[in-house]
């Protein structure tokens, strides 16, 4: 069974889908992943699309500049799951709802100690507004359903039903697992996708093989044309990468579980009602699993997954409680990369490669980077090489 510890729940709501277990977590979780599996995915790929290249054009198109990759990567996540869980493309309800969860993320993991000034207290607070403004927007998408085509997440979840007709998840419910799903597919995906810009920074040979995947399907593209579902199945070094990526860097360390009975494991019993925390690095740094774990090369996730003991690439978890967002992020991140290693070349500011745990990793002063057009496609004219 899983644990989040109390004063996060108090923060994020407790109805979601993490908080609860057993029959109500089966329950939750389906209908969460109706939403997330890939024959819905395939329907969102040019939307995801659309929304890149804008924030690419905003953001990092101007002849030669510095851009910080974290908070920018941070944006680009926040903008698709606001669009594609709440509908909410831009406007002020969408201001206010980064404002808040910025907030909410700022004291969540501070000593939970209730008073004035305390960052839990404002963080306690952030939580709460948050989710008044998913009530407002349930409230809102109930009314409109039916009398227009609306296929954010909090539609669909008020769209499904029981076998009596009787609306599947409660509003809170909705509520709760929409604020839960924001949180678990934010910061996850955005520091995969800061940590891939780091690696590619520091690894010509594999940036450049990738740069020839990427050509290759634009190639068979026109000028402009979104990428569709099929192209992402091309992209196999691409995900490679990535997964090579969230092995040795996983944005995730580990989780809590308790114990719902005795267990016997190596010899030790843990007795039940203990707490169990798993952490991804434990088997996905052991060399006898993964040969020089300290090295970055992609072309182990070429064999079946079936060639590595059970669950040794944990960054998505595993088991019934396994990342129901995958999908997801994948579409993400091989969107992202697309247009990126396409665009652009960069090279990092800080020479120093390291970083800390929030408990999320975090590059040195959130990976500035120094940027620059790739000629043939670019708007600008631009003269100078990095
Ligand atoms: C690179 C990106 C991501 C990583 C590394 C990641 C990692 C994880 C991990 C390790 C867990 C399991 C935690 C545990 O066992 O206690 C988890 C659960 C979860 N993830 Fe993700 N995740 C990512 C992206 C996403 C996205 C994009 C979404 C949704 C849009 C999402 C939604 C969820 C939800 C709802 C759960 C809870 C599932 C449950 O308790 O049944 N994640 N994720």
């Amino acid at each position: 069974m899983p644990m989040l510890p109390r004063s996060v729940q108090r923060i994020v709501g407790e109805r979601n889908v993490v908080s609860h277990h057993g029959d109500n977590q089966v329950r939750i979780r389906g209908a969460l992943s109706e939403f997330l599996e890939p024959d819905i995915l395939k329907m969102y790929v040019g939307r995801i699309d659309d929304i890149v290249r804008r924030h690419l054009d905003e953001n990092w198109s101007s002849c030669r500049t510095t851009v910080t990759v974290l908070p920018l990567m941070k944006r680009l996540t926040f903008d698709i799951l606001c669009a594609l869980l709440f509908g909410l493309e831009t406007g002020t309800v969408r201001d206010a709802l980064s404002d808040e969860l910025e907030r909410m993320f700022d004291g969540m993991l501070a000593i939970p100690v209730n008073l004035p000034f305390t960052a839990f207290r404002r963080s306690l607070g952030a939580g709460r507004r948050c989710r008044q403004l998913l009530h407002r927007i349930t409230r809102e998408n109930k009314a409109k359903l039916g009398a227009s085509p609306n296929d954010d997440l909090i539609s669909q979840l008020l769209s499904m039903t029981d076998d009596h007709g009787e609306q599947l998840l409660t509003n809170e419910e909705i509520v709760d697992s929409s604020v839960g799903t924001l949180i678990a597919g934010h910061d996850t995906t955005s520091t995969l996708m800061t940590f891939m810009v780091r690696q590619l920074a520091n690894d010509p040979a594999t940036l450049s093989s990738m740069v020839q995947e990427h050509e290759e399907i634009a190639k068979n593209k026109a000028d402009g044309e979104a990428l569709a579902w099929e192209d992402l199945s091309k992209m196999k070094l691409t995900w490679r990468v990535a997964q090579e990526t969230l092995r040795i860097v996983p944005p995730v360390f580990g989780s809590f579980r308790v114990a719902i009975e005795d267990i016997k494991f190596d010899g030790y019993c843990i007795p039940k009602g203990w707490q169990v925390l798993w952490a991804a690095s434990l088997t996905q740094m052991d060399p006898s699993i993964f040969h020089e774990p300290a090295k970055f090369d992609p072309s182990r996730f070429e064999s079946q997954s079936s060639a590595r003991p059970p669950c040794s690439f944990v960054a998505f978890g595993s088991g019934r409680r396994i990342c129901p967002g995958i999908e997801f992020a994948k579409v993400e991140t091989l969107v992202t990369m697309h247009y990126l290693v396409r665009q652009f070349r960069w090279k990092l500011c800080c020479k120093e490669n390291t970083f800390i745990r929030t408990p999320l990793p975090v590059p040195l002063q959130g990976l500035p980077i120094e940027l620059e057009h790739k000629p043939s496609l670019s708007p600008f004219k631009c003269d100078q090489t990095l």
